[in-house]
């Protein structure tokens, strides 16, 4: 090869370049152009430098001067031009891929219990309860003293509560909140109160060391065992269906007087016997009773005057046997794939 065809093939190459470089519209047909023309492995540049080796020895450098001003122009409209390209895709946006499947969406679900706790609030509401609360961190008096418990009580050993202080606990039950309600509130009363209460107990499959309670409290002059009885059968009815049995079962609290327990026939076996119900065709929902003279008298009521009755139930306990779930533990894991299958 002779320097003047060398150069001339350089010629050819630097007058054709910009109109190649110019016509290519998207990032993938400048990347081509750019193999093309300067590209390593098949590039025109790459086999036009090929001949410089043959080329006589006094003509080399011009031929390599020439070919790296040529590669200089050439490269730099090469740079020019990507800079468009990738402004306009930029401009552009994102190509959108209609095909590409959807990611699910997590829409977040309410926790089973406090879809129980809905239910029930839901269901007093429309006989004309409103709510009421109370500190968790509660007063010693309020969680026991007010409530009857004898000095002595087992409950009120620390193996049992959290103490905070001498005279401060975690609440083991929501049962203060009627007292502090009652020295509140003249009658007629009739509050539900939800919340959480705390136990000294270990996680295990059954116990949970806090967890939510459902009080609820009736006191008014001429209340009696028969309206606890007519309210918490029409709630049970409500709850878990309209033909749902009930039945009471004598019960102790020291804060009522009597005291009465409320199963519904269960609703996984329909009362032939199961594992949900331990064979016994019924579930314990509630414990309920006539709120204790003593107790009215510690709210500052005339317990001559006034009657009234109480109940608490465990809405996990409820939420568990209606799902059927075999640990309470679960209701505690905030693990999305439980929890996703109450999303309603
Ligand atoms: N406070 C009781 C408990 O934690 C539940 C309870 C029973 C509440 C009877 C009441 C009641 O109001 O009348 O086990």
């Amino acid at each position: 090869m002779s320097l003047a065809d060398f150069l001339a093939a350089l010629d050819q190459l630097a007058a054709e370049a910009p109109g190649r470089i110019a016509a290519a519209g998207t990032l993938d047909e400048w990347t081509a152009v750019r193999n093309a023309l300067v590209g390593r492995q098949a590039g025109r540049l790459t086999d036009i430098l090929a001949g410089l080796g043959a080329l006589p020895k006094e003509d080399k450098r011009e031929a390599g001067q020439r070919a790296n001003a040529v590669k200089a122009t050439i490269e730099a409209a090469l740079e020019a031009r990507h800079a468009e390209l990738a402004a306009a895709a930029t401009a552009a946006g994102p190509t959108l891929d209609r095909t590409m499947p959807a990611r699910p969406r997590w829409r977040g679900a309410v926790h089973p219990v406090s879809l129980v706790i809905d239910e029930v609030v839901e269901i007093f509401r429309e006989l004309g309860f409103t709510i009421a609360l109370g500190p968790e961190a509660e007063h010693a008096w309020y969680n026991f003293g007010a409530l009857n418990f004898p000095a002595d009580h087992p409950a009120m050993d620390m193996h049992d509560t959290l103490y905070l202080g001498p005279e401060q606990v975690l609440r083991t039950h929501t049962s203060p909140v009627q007292v502090r309600t009652l020295q509140r509130y003249a009658p007629p009363v009739r509050v539900l109160a939800p919340g959480n209460v705390y136990r000294r107990d270990f996680f295990d499959p059954s116990h949970a060391p806090m967890f939510a309670q459902i009080e609820g409290l009736v006191v008014d002059e001429g209340v009696t065992f028969a309206d606890l009885k007519a309210t918490l059968s029409h709630f049970a009815r409500r709850f878990f269906g309209p033909t749902t049995k009930t039945r009471f079962r004598p019960s102790f609290f020291p804060f009522t007087e009597p005291s009465a327990e409320m199963d519904v026939q269960c609703g996984v076996c329909g009362g032939a016997g199961c594992g949900v119900c331990k064979l016994s065709g019924w579930i314990e929902i509630l414990g309920s009773g006539m709120v204790h003279p003593a107790v009215l008298e510690h709210a500052g009521l005339d317990s001559e005057k006034y009657t009234g009755w109480a109940f608490g139930m465990g809405p996990a306990r409820t939420a568990i046997s209606r799902h059927g779930i075999p640990d309470i533990r679960i209701l505690y894991d905030a693990d999305v794939r439980f929890l996703d299958q109450f999303a309603r």
